[in-house]
């Protein structure tokens, strides 16, 4: 099973760039940048990451991104990613990106977009791997800041295929940010948004109503009502599920007790992620195996949750396809 997880082409769907900063890779550029961590040594801070809640995480989580500050420092992280993107047979990656976690400091969003960009150029070119980006909103900012982002965002559009919405979810509901969800439609960005991770169903149905948006991170608090379940199945939404965060974060106290079986069962789509793999103890195929050992999935469930990862992509219909068959002539030749 280990090795045909491994070997298992697959996309990844929900992943923070933020997320993926490993600390070796921090102290390394946080000395080069001349920034003190709060830390004496990669394992001291190796071991801050307990967390007991998600805002626990993101606290640390946004004082690691403060040591990023030019353009090489954002492509260092994102192609240290997509190395390992390569190492375990992702072909394709959505990534998202927090731009106010930057400007909010006074980084520009030229330097985050062109250093992610140009990693991701990069790794198509020397691994094959394709990808897209991600912005997302910070919820517990306002909708205005969001809509300075938006204009922000405008020059480099042609870089950026879709708007998220993440951070904080209690206390923020999608209907904060109905208007500038709207207006980023307008200019074209696919909506999507993290709900039902940590607010309730209610906040799932705001996503799907108000922001219109096209997949649901997490969404594991859809299951609380039946109603919305239906109507996630009606419109086709899949929902991008991260095991290893849902664990770290108490989403659920014992793998054993995810969800998303029972969510395969009722005839939901979904997929697998890393969320932030740096700092929840593992990389896509780590997610992949832990979910399959938890809930004894078999080679079929997972190569129906590697199907979904491409058929519940943003790609066009011809890479698409593609992808597909190369899975498809993977699972015959090894199921
Ligand atoms: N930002 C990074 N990871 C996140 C998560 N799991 N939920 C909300 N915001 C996030
Ligand atoms: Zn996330």
């Amino acid at each position: 099973m280990k090795s045909f997880i491994q070997n298992l082409p697959k996309s990844e769907l929900h992943l923070h760039i933020e997320g993926t900063f490993e600390p070796e890779l921090m102290f390394k550029i946080a000395q080069r940048n001349q920034i003190k961590l709060p830390y004496s040594s990669v394992e001291e801070l190796a071991k801050a990451y307990q967390f007991s809640c998600l805002q626990d995480f993101l606290d640390i989580y946004y004082q690691g991104a403060g040591v990023l500050i030019h353009e090489q420092d954002f492509y260092d992280l994102t192609y240290s990613y997509l190395t390992k993107c390569q190492e375990q047979n992702v072909r394709h990656t959505e990534i998202m990106f927090d731009p106010q976690t930057h400007t909010d400091r006074g980084i520009s969003f030229e330097t985050v977009i062109n250093g992610i960009s140009r990693a991701t150029e990069d790794a198509k070119k020397n691994f094959g791997i394709t990808s897209f980006l991600i912005m997302s909103y910070l919820r517990h900012l306002s909708e205005e800041e969001a809509f300075k982002t938006l204009t922000d965002s405008l020059p480099f559009k042609h870089k950026i295929k879709a708007i998220g919405l993440d951070s904080s979810e209690k206390g923020n509901p999608p209907s904060k940010f109905q208007n500038v969800f709207k207006a980023s439609v307008l200019e074209g960005y696919i909506p999507l948004a993290h709900a039902g991770e940590d607010g309730n169903a209610d906040y799932v149905w705001e996503a799907i109503d108000l922001l219109g948006i096209k997949r649901i991170d997490h969404g594991n608090n859809s299951l609380q009502d039946e109603q919305l379940v239906t109507e996630i199945i009606k419109r086709n939404l899949a929902l991008t599920i991260c095991p290893l965060s849902n664990l770290a974060l108490k989403v659920v106290d014992d793998l054993k007790d995810h969800p998303l079986k029972k969510m395969m069962d009722l005839g939901l789509k979904v997929t697998v992620n890393s969320d932030d793999p740096a700092y929840f103890g593992g990389q896509v195929n780590k997610n992949y195996e832990a979910i399959q050992e938890a809930l004894n999935l078999t080679k079929e469930d997972i190569y129906q949750i590697a199907k979904n990862s491409f058929e519940y992509s943003l790609l066009e219909p011809e890479t698409k396809n593609k992808y597909l068959q190369e899975l498809a002539a993977y699972f015959k030749s090894n199921a």
